[in-house]
């Protein structure tokens, strides 16, 4: 404590002599230890903590006091405006002081400390007067601790809360539902989850969410993919090794299991592990201990376990590359996501916060997509998922143009998305087969809608246009107005 640090206390006493003997007690650190306010029942004492929040270090009070509220009750009531509000209990000689419960009800009430007062014929102090300073010298210092864990808590708690901001999962589709959903059901277990879907649906989303909404939050994430690593270095980075454990191991090195410990691993791509480190991985989740090369004993490590793979792994454990134990101990709890051909309604919405998103970090104006520009994107098969909407959107934007118009967006593409182009051959009889086909009624939209086009682009005006399509004019206009062409 420095000097200039005021201690700050609030006296609940209601017998005037006691009081005069606990500030005689304390006389010689008046500079230090200030009692600021005095008052005689509990009730105005707990106004007073109301009024003057965040004021007070410590709270000395005798435990005799008139009204209703005093003794454990009070003591409770003070901790609950502030925890980290510090409270002296003193109480008469008659209490007696043999009476351990007694002095254990108070500091299970949450008392930092409890003193008997001297007898009163000993008019100078209320207590031995250099043992009565120094347990108020602790007691601040203990709420100066934990102001301190508050403090970096709330920090902490904030991290957590920018972090989960920056990894929301947007949509309104059935399927975006059901991912929160399960989210919220399985991220305040410990049970293992496997996560399985195309690339770029957004497994690696779903696998942040689960940690940074469980109770290991504060604790470390730890992504591997377990495809990006040579297969011979996969089990050190995964187990670590000790100094000396091979040639080239000049120091020791702690595996992810470690680094993740009381957090949780990432095991991305988990079908590329080679089949050695499966059955490492195995003996780790089996036994909650990790096999560090080149040590006999055994590291216990508690780790949650999150993979995620875009390959059927049930295939893979066909093929053998895959084993069957290791797959039934990771896949407790199966999340999929399904393409973003499968929810065309998040389409919007997905590509209107990425453009909100993107616009703000790079410091552009918010260009807005059009009616035929959205149209396209719905329409778009999506073969890289959410990610390839990510960064047609971010390449949208360097194009520094305010309206995203189907033609920009075949640009910022690279290539012809119209649904015709993909799946009529040029004479518009042949087809080329689609891995996601379309129902008759939505390819009779798309049709129509682009031949009305081409149709209109070549007329002249709209009953040109109608005759060449051999509709009589009123038809040819509701039908306009049924396809969204003004
Ligand atoms: N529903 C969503 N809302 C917002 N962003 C999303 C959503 N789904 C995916 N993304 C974003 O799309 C990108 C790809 O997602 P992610 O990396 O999670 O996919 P993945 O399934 O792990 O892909 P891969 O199999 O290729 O590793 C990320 O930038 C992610 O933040
Ligand atoms: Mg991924």
């Amino acid at each position: 404590m420095t000097n200039s640090e005021q201690i700050k206390v609030l006296l609940i006493e209601d017998e005037e002599f006691d009081a005069r003997r606990v500030e005689n007690t304390i006389k010689p650190f008046a500079g230090r230890i200030k009692i600021c306010d005095m008052v005689s029942d509990g009730k105005s004492a707990m106004d007073l903590l109301e009024l003057k929040k965040n004021f007070y270090d410590i709270v000395i009070m005798d435990f005799q006091i008139a009204g209703g509220l005093r003794g454990e009750q009070l003591v409770k009531k003070i901790k609950d405006i502030d925890p980290s509000l510090q409270i002296i209990v003193i109480t008469k000689m008659t209490i007696n002081i043999t009476d351990y419960e007694f002095a254990h009800g108070l500091i299970e009430a949450g008392a930092f400390w409890y003193c008997t007062k001297y007898p009163g014929d000993i008019e100078e102090y209320i207590y031995q007067p250099t043992d009565f300073i120094m347990s108020i010298f602790n007691a601040y210092e203990r709420r100066k601790l934990i102001k301190e864990k508050q403090r970096s808590t709330q920090k902490l708690r904030k991290n957590v809360e920018d972090i989960l901001a920056g990894k929301k999962i947007i949509g309104i589709s059935e399927a975006a539902n059901k991912l929160r959903e399960q989210i919220a059901k399985y991220s305040n277990s410990n049970v293992p989850v496997l996560i399985s879907g195309f690339s770029g649906t957004g497994k690696e989303l779903v696998a942040y969410n689960l940690h940074y909404n469980s109770p290991r939050k504060y604790e470390n994430f730890v992504p591997i993919n377990c495809g990006g690593i040579p297969d011979q270095l996969i089990e050190s980075e995964l187990f670590g090794y000790e100094k000396g454990a091979f040639t080239g191991a000049d120091k020791s090195k702690p595996g992810l299991f470690e680094i993740a410990n009381h957090g949780t691993i990432f095991l991305d791509e988990i079908s590329e592990l080679p089949l050695s480190a499966q059955v490492k991985l195995l003996r780790v989740l089996q036994e909650g201990e990790v096999e560090k090369i080149g040590r006999t004993d055994k590291i216990k490590v508690d780790v949650r376990v999150i993979s995620a793979s875009n390959r059927n792994l049930e295939e893979e454990i066909k093929e053998k590359r895959f084993r069957e134990d290791l797959y039934y101990r990771l896949n407790v709890v199966p999340i999929s996501v399904p393409p973003l051909h499968q929810r065309k309604d998040d389409i919007i919405y997905l590509a209107d916060y990425f453009m909100n998103e993107f616009a703000i970090d790079m410091g552009k104006e918010i260009p807005t997509i059009n009616e035929d520009a959205m149209k396209v994107l719905i329409d778009y098969n999506w073969p890289g998922n959410v990610r390839e909407l990510k960064n047609l959107v971010q390449r949208l934007l360097f194009y520094d143009e305010k309206i995203v118009t189907p033609e920009l967006i075949e640009s910022a593409l690279g290539k012809k998305i119209s649904q015709l182009d993909a799946y009529f051959g040029i004479d518009g009889v042949s087809f080329k087969s689609p891995d996601q086909p379309f129902s008759l009624r939505q390819m009779e939209k798309i049709f129509r809608e682009k031949y009305f086009k081409y149709i209109r682009n070549q007329a002249e005006s709209d009953s040109e246009a109608a005759k060449k399509l051999g509709l009589a004019p009123p038809n040819y206009y509701r039908m306009c107005k049924e396809l969204g062409l003004k």
